[in-house]
């Protein structure tokens, strides 16, 4: 997030008295296709992520920094232009305080999860005809296309593929993820999929394989740590096992292609997430002296 603040009325109408509520980040040009700031590396440099063209899988022992890191990403995706968020927390309370800028908040309910996952692969393979119908033909979405950026963010993958519904409903959350995962990258889409209990039976490597961005909080062990990972960085010394379990928001996370990075996530606390929610509620909301822009821009897939 940008230093600058900005003193804003509060739409809810709150009192304020430390002045916490009304002190938020400005960011009326920022865009999912702007890099998103999630913390510091171990020499003190900020660390950005690409997510626009890459999911993220960050895994760890409970308590170790997941929801910290979903909630940076939440907080860029709900002030940022033509960006809608999806999202699915079992807990409720991790992702609760987004619901008012959500597109779709799911909870605990495995059926309203299967319908939202089955209506974004639906506009992901909408997305991709478009794209086909193009001349000269194109493999992915650009900034300039104009198309919503919607961002899906799970917290606790498990309860929606393990601990939730049937096994069938489960299989079927399961695949539609993958699906998900595999074809939303290129057209807008991203995926974001924490999981406190990196094991095969949720990670299978080829779901892992589909994460361009992977981030192994602390795990127990170097094996739970190679699921998020990949296979073989425990053994070259990345292991997500050494961080000590007191440093929370310290993670091994591994971009495409490169090394894997000690990072420190930026801590939201909950009066900042509730100031950011607050203001991007009322950037966010209708424009009555618009007219039928306004409308145009809501309804635009
Ligand atoms: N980057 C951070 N800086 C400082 N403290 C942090 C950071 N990240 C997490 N914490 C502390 O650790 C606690 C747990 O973090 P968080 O809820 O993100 O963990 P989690 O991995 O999502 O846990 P669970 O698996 O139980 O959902 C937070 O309440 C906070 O006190
Ligand atoms: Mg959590």
């Amino acid at each position: 997030m940008t230093a600058t603040t900005l003193t804003l009325p509060t739409s809810r109408g709150d009192p304020d008295p430390i002045g916490l509520r009304t002190r938020v980040p400005v960011a009326p040009t920022l865009s999912m296709f702007d890099p998103l700031y999630i913390g510091i590396d171990e020499f003190g440099e900020p660390v950005y992520l690409d997510i626009i063209f890459h999911n993220l899988l960050p895994g760890g022992e409970p308590g170790a920094g997941k929801s910290g890191l979903l909630q940076n990403v939440a907080s860029h995706a709900a002030l940022s232009v033509n960006t809608r968020l999806v999202l699915f927390d079992g807990k409720l309370v991790e992702l609760g305080p987004y619901m008012d800028v959500a597109d779709e908040f799911v909870g605990p309910n495995l059926e309203h999860a299967l319908s939202v996952m089955r209506r974004l692969l639906a506009l992901a393979t909408n997305r991709y005809l478009w794209l086909l119908s193009k001349r000269p033909s194109r493999r992915k979405v650009t900034r300039d296309d104009g198309l919503s950026t919607i961002v899906t963010i799970i917290d606790e993958l498990a309860m929606f593929s393990t601990v939730l519904g049937s096994k069938a409903q489960q299989d079927e959350f399961a695949t539609l993820l993958r699906g998900l995962v595999s074809l939303g990258r290129a057209c807008g889409m991203p995926v974001v999929a924490a999981t406190q209990r990196p094991s095969w039976d949720i990670i299978p490597a080829s779901l892992r394989d589909l994460f361009g961005y992977r981030c192994a909080f602390r795990c127990t062990t170097p094996s739970s740590s190679d699921i998020v990972l990949g296979h073989g960085w425990a053994e070259l010394g990345y292991s997500a096992s050494d961080i000590n379990p007191a440093t929370r928001g310290v993670a091994y996370l591994l971009a495409e292609g490169g090394v894997p990075r000690r990072i420190k996530t930026a801590w939201l606390s909950d009066e900042q997430i509730d100031a950011i929610v607050d203001y991007a509620t009322w950037i966010r909301r209708p424009n009555p002296t618009a007219g039928s822009r306004s409308l145009t821009y809501q309804i635009a897939a």
